[in-house]
């Protein structure tokens, strides 16, 4: 048997190799980002996901050069997910901004760019943007966030690159059966943003019985149940002690039964939300700590 481990990888679409767990920095400040993302290189972790949205690609850039340092590793052991700015989208203005988030991140490419979220009328043009970076080999790949099947399928009928990931909320309460089954049948990895629920599923019961049977956590449990059903997922902490308990699921298994229990306990919600939140803000307003204010103010949103 292959051992498993934070280094295992599935292959994108494009060839490319992409790790399948890694740490997401969502409502995590510049501080906690450096942090957080150091410690995680130190403790193994490959894939780091952040966003200019998040507004701390500065504290997330340091923490991988600190990672990097203390590790001895090369950058391209690792794989650094960021994101189009929902006002940065547009032909002209993804790429000209994406020089803003490499800048911050203190790196001449990253692995996987993605759009935060399908803005109406624009994100044909940020694709066709992303497509040159890509060509360009700005990006090793690229793909997308929080699109539903009819955006996606109205992206693959205009692209000439296919997206590699399509990233959605997606935990044991909210699992996306018509985006998943979409993205599979056509070859598109699903990932898996707030994989705990944002807390939520933690605390369910089924889960809790799970979680006791194998001695584990609850976040343990629900993150083995996305590495059994084969998405990516990418769970936040800003605590080094949880971010090493969030990768120490290679030594347990669930059983069929126990995934098809998880699988039961789906509520059915829709995700796309995105008019709701504050894409002016870093972070969508939700953290006013130290976080990054852009030195390219943010383009016209269109709501
Ligand atoms: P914290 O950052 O204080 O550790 P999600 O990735 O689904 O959005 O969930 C993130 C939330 O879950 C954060 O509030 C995070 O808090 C918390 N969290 C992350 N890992 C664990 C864990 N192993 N046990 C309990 N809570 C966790």
């Amino acid at each position: 048997m292959v051992e498993e481990s934070l280094e295992t990888t599935v292959r994108l679409n494009n060839g490319v190799e992409m790790p399948r767990l890694g740490l997401g920095v969502w409502k995590t400040n510049n501080t906690n980002a450096k942090e957080s993302v150091s410690s995680a290189i130190q403790q193994g972790y490959r894939l780091i996901d952040t966003a200019k949205q998040y507004g701390n690609e500065t504290g997330v850039g340091e923490g991988i050069r600190e990672g990097l340092e203390k590790t001895g590793l090369d950058r391209k052991d690792l794989f650094i997910t960021t994101k189009v700015f929902n006002g940065d989208q547009g032909y002209q203005s993804t790429l000209d901004k994406f020089e803003g988030s490499l800048k911050r991140l203190q790196l001449d490419y990253v692995d996987l760019l993605l759009i935060h979220w399908p803005v109406d009328g624009k994100y044909l043009d940020t694709w066709k943007a992303m497509e040159k970076l890509y060509h360009d080999g700005k990006v090793r790949a690229i793909g997308v966030s929080n699109f539903d099947v009819e955006r996606l399928q109205n992206l693959l009928d205009h692209a000439e690159v296919k997206p590699v990931i399509n990233q959605m909320e997606f935990n044991p309460l909210q699992q996306e059966k018509e985006i998943l089954n979409f993205a599979q049948e056509q070859g598109i990895q699903l990932e898996a943003w707030s994989p705990l629920g944002g807390g939520a599923a933690l605390n369910n019961p089924t889960i809790q019985k799970i979680a006791d049977a194998h001695n584990k956590s609850t976040a343990q449990v629900i993150i083995r149940w996305d590495w059994q059903r084969g998405i990516v997922t990418i769970p936040k902490s800003a605590h080094p002690e949880r971010i090493a308990q969030n990768s120490d699921i290679f030594d347990f298994s669930l059983s069929d039964d126990e995934v098809q229990a998880i699988n039961d306990l789906d509520e059915n919600k829709a995700s796309i939300w995105y008019q709701d939140f504050g894409w002016y803000e870093p972070n969508g307003g939700v953290d006013t700590g130290s976080v990054d204010k852009w030195d390219d103010s943010p383009a016209d949103y269109d709501k």
